[in-house]
């Protein structure tokens, strides 16, 4: 019978047949995914493996540093921390379309992988943590005609002029086996448990132009909800939760003045793959206090709506 220690050895003897004395780049995202990938990978083949965070700006509050603190303190891989942030917002300005603005994102995550893997003398591999949902998902929808729903933006192979070959030890994983993988390679739990983080980021919870104000605008809500959330000991009952700035604005009074700010929307799903999902039912009590705590703390949100669509037919991410 099959487990995840068995999985581990597997995949390490496969990752240095695959490899061979080549040298690999892997980007994290911030996510689960890719650190597992990262930890496996670099179980397998030590300092052929190169590290690279890509910081491009749309990270929730704090997230950056723990995933930097992650790999440089507690398993001292060689991380090298990119500062993208300008040249994703530059690229963002103007843009309102879902799969423009994925596209636009993954296309730039190749760009500053290429010129890293440049600084390191060449890479012959990019290793990724895309997950077997992530596969099926960008091809084609269960149960239907073949359409893409989403262009996840690690899905889809490497341009030509790469020349470099794709690692991908969780391609066959759901996400609950991935985070029993990372158990099994002594990642913290706190890190193992997080609740997954979409490589585009933030950009695909500001339906909109992406700015860099209105990320901020978001870090801010989606960190008071995420705390809540904590604090009622509901994090692990929850498979994803956080925060999206609608580009909707909508009159309230404060205090005695009249207020013209942006909406922000409360999403909470339970799942067990991230294919289906379902509505978190939080008590009306709970809902009220976040709903208050942002409007007050976040300056830039007047009004806090719940959304209550499951998946199918909604989709978990607002774009
Ligand atoms: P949707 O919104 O398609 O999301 O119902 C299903 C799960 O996938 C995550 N997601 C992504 N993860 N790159 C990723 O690594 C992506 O481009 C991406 N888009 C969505 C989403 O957060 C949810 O867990």
């Amino acid at each position: 019978d099959w487990t995840m220690a068995e999985f581990r050895k597997t995949k390490i003897a496969e990752i240095r047949e695959q490899v061979g004395d080549g040298k690999v780049i892997c980007g994290l995202s911030g996510g689960v995914d890719s650190a597992v990938a990262a930890v496996l990978i670099h179980e397998a083949i030590g300092e052929q493996l190169t590290c690279v965070f890509v910081d491009h700006g749309l990270m929730r509050m704090g997230e950056a540093e723990q995933v930097v603190s992650l790999f440089k303190e507690h398993y001292n891989i060689p991380l090298v921390h990119v500062d993208a942030e300008e040249m994703f917002m530059s690229g963002l300005a103007g843009e309102t379309d879902p799969e423009k603005k994925r596209k636009f994102i993954g296309k730039t995550f190749i760009d500053v992988f290429e010129d890293e893997a440049g600084e390191i003398g060449g890479a012959d591999f990019l290793a990724q943590g895309t997950l077997y949902p992530d596969v099926i998902e960008s091809v084609s929808f269960t149960g239907g005609p073949s359409v893409t729903i989403k262009s996840h933006h690690n899905v889809g192979g490497l341009p030509e002029r790469m020349n470099m070959q794709l690692v991908e030890p969780l391609r066959e994983l759901f996400k609950d086996e991935v985070r029993e993988l990372g158990r099994e390679l002594g990642l913290p739990e706190v890190f193992v448990g997080r609740h997954p983080f979409p490589g585009p980021g933030l950009a695909i919870r500001i339906p909109g132009e992406v700015t860099k104000e209105r990320c901020d605008i978001l870090r801010k809500a989606d960190a008071i909800y995420l705390e809540e959330i904590r604090n009622a000991g509901l994090y692990d009952a929850i498979w994803q939760a956080f925060a999206v700035l609608l580009p909707v604005k909508t009159v309230g009074v404060m205090g005695d003045g009249r207020t013209y700010d942006s909406v922000c929307g409360l999403r909470a799903v339970t799942s067990t793959d991230g294919m289906t999902a379902d509505v978190y039912p939080f008590d009306a009590s709970f809902l009220s206090r976040v709903a208050t705590r942002i409007i007050n703390e976040v300056k830039g949100i007047n009004r806090v709506v719940y959304d209550y669509t499951s998946k199918p037919p909604g989709t978990i991410e607002w774009e």
